[in-house]
């Protein structure tokens, strides 16, 4: 009989899988906004106990393992598909892995189930603020705000990397406006700074 698959294992198949620290710490990131909205899903479909721990864990796993095959096979042929395929034999259910299809345009498949469209919504998003966290004066996810990260998504020049047409979209998919997915992601990430690399400067020399 094996071990129910959670956040434990998710973790460990991305360390495993990648070597990088900021696509780690990405995974990390997403994780944690991600896992958020599945605590408000729980609650809002009236989950106890365990049933809401285990409901709540696919939503932080599916975070920590979206991208886990994107160091070794960073092309649209293979990501996500072959982590999806790794993570079928080790035995995630679906549910997980329809969201990680799902995250990637490319892949056709639409994002239906909550978790699909907050794992889309996250991704992005994560990114961002991790971002904005970085050119703050002490690099803290904790001096970053709502109003700030908003000003930041109309300067073009800021992080182009990140798509804020994903962001908005994303914020739309949760039936919720930008700034209220922007206040979940970032007050879920404030309370993980540490964890998440992201409490400042001065915090890691003391
Ligand atoms: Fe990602």
């Amino acid at each position: 009989m094996s071990e129910r698959l959670g956040r434990a294992q998710a973790l460990m198949t991305l360390q495993e899988w990648t070597k990088g620290d900021s696509l780690r710490k990405h995974g990390m990131a997403v994780s944690v906004c991600t896992e958020a909205y599945g605590v408000m899903e729980a609650e809002r479909l009236g989950l106890r106990g365990t049933d809401a721990d285990e409901f709540v864990d696919l939503y932080a796993s599916a975070g920590l393992l979206h991208d886990m095959d994107y160091e070794r096979h960073p092309t649209q042929e293979e990501h996500p598909f072959v982590g999806v395929n790794h993570l079928r034999e080790v035995g995630w259910p679906e549910s997980v892995l329809q969201a990680i299809l799902a995250h990637a345009d490319y892949s056709g498949v639409a994002r239906e189930s909550h978790l699909e469209r907050a794992l889309f919504a996250c991704d992005e998003l994560a990114g961002f603020l991790t971002a904005c966290a970085l050119v703050k004066p002490n690099k803290s996810i904790l001096e970053v705000e709502v109003a700030g990260v908003k000003k930041k998504m109309k300067d073009k020049a800021f992080a182009r990397a990140v798509k804020r047409e994903d962001i908005t979209g994303g914020a739309e998919l949760l039936g919720l406006t930008v700034e209220e997915h922007v206040g979940i992601c970032l007050r879920a990430m404030q309370a993980r700074a540490e964890e998440l690399g992201l409490a400042g400067v001065a915090s890691v020399e003391t």
